[in-house]
């Protein structure tokens, strides 16, 4: 996870290649459209052709992303659909999968990125603030695969859901926030098998320290030691950029992965090896 003392200088990574177009005439619906990693997948993916439906809590941060998509795709590729919405509330999610099968038709790829994250001693963590971490991230993520579940066995599609590093290695004051993650990453395993029969995929990717309003956000509480942190960020020097996993989840939705399911893609520079 990110941390806001580290140096997140731009040492150039970020730029992932000139995208195909894997994506021409598919159906995506993405969450956490609005900011980062999720506005970076819906650039990319815009970029390869898909029709988005495009959802986060964040109405002005959807509106620039949708901004950002216009200003850099090619005339012929389609608006993304913008819903705002809290991907932890049932029926709204109901109602942003059905709005997505409605326009398209049909859902290829439902990406999962909407995020929140705590940094808390665990003598200070409240209940409140568990079932926060764990709305947003685990809930919001079966909520959405299970309502686009049919669609996407019609359309024998792909679910990429957005673990983190936290997930399987250790992240001191973020006990919830790493549980709630260990939460996406066993959900999504365990997804994979059952949903395999059907023609399914599903893919986690794991992002480490991502440069991100997330990140840049991210306080450690007063005298918190910080240096496990600087640790795991060694390889690169910096976090890294959110086109770098917006690059992986475009790959892993798409036919280049086809023989992927069920696995955890890290994308931390190496630095929790
Ligand atoms: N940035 C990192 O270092 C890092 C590392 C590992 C994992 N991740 C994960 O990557 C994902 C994206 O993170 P980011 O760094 O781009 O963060 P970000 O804060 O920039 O973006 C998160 C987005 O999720 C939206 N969101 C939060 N709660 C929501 C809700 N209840 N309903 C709808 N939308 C909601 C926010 O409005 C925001 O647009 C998250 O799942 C995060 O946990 C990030």
């Amino acid at each position: 996870m990110g941390q806001a003392d580290t140096d997140d200088a731009d040492t150039g990574h970020g730029a992932t290649g000139s995208p195909g177009r894997r994506y021409a005439d598919k159906a995506v619906v993405l969450t956490g459209a609005a900011s980062g990693i999720g506005r970076a997948t819906a650039l990319r993916l815009s970029a390869e052709g898909a029709r988005l439906l495009v959802v986060d809590r964040d109405a002005d941060g959807l509106a620039d992303t949708l901004r950002q998509v216009e200003e850099c795709s090619d005339p012929h590729t389609p608006r993304p659909v913008p819903v705002v919405a809290d991907v932890a509330e049932e029926q709204a999610v109901r109602s942003a999968v059905a709005a997505a099968a409605e326009r398209f038709g049909r859902i290829d790829l439902l990406v999962n990125v909407a995020g929140a994250l705590g940094v808390t001693p665990l003598a200070d963590l409240g209940v409140d603030e568990w079932r926060r971490l764990f709305d947003v991230n685990a809930l919001g993520t079966m909520l959405f695969c299970r309502e686009a579940l049919p669609h996407l066995i019609a359309a024998k599609g792909v679910v990429v859901n957005t673990a983190s590093t936290a997930a399987t290695h250790a992240h001191p004051l973020m006990t919830a926030y790493a549980a709630s993650k260990g939460a996406v990453l066993a959900f999504t395993l365990s997804l994979a098998a059952e949903v395999a029969p059907h023609g399914v995929r599903a893919v986690a990717v794991s992002p480490g320290g991502i440069r991100t309003p997330m990140s840049r956000s991210t306080r450690f509480p007063e005298g918190a030691d910080a240096s496990y942190y600087r640790r795991i960020v060694p390889l690169t020097g910096s976090l890294g950029a959110p086109e770098e996993v917006a690059g992986t989840i475009a790959f892993a939705g798409s036919a280049d992965a086809g023989f992927m399911n069920g696995v955890e893609l890290r994308v931390d520079g190496g630095s929790h090896n």
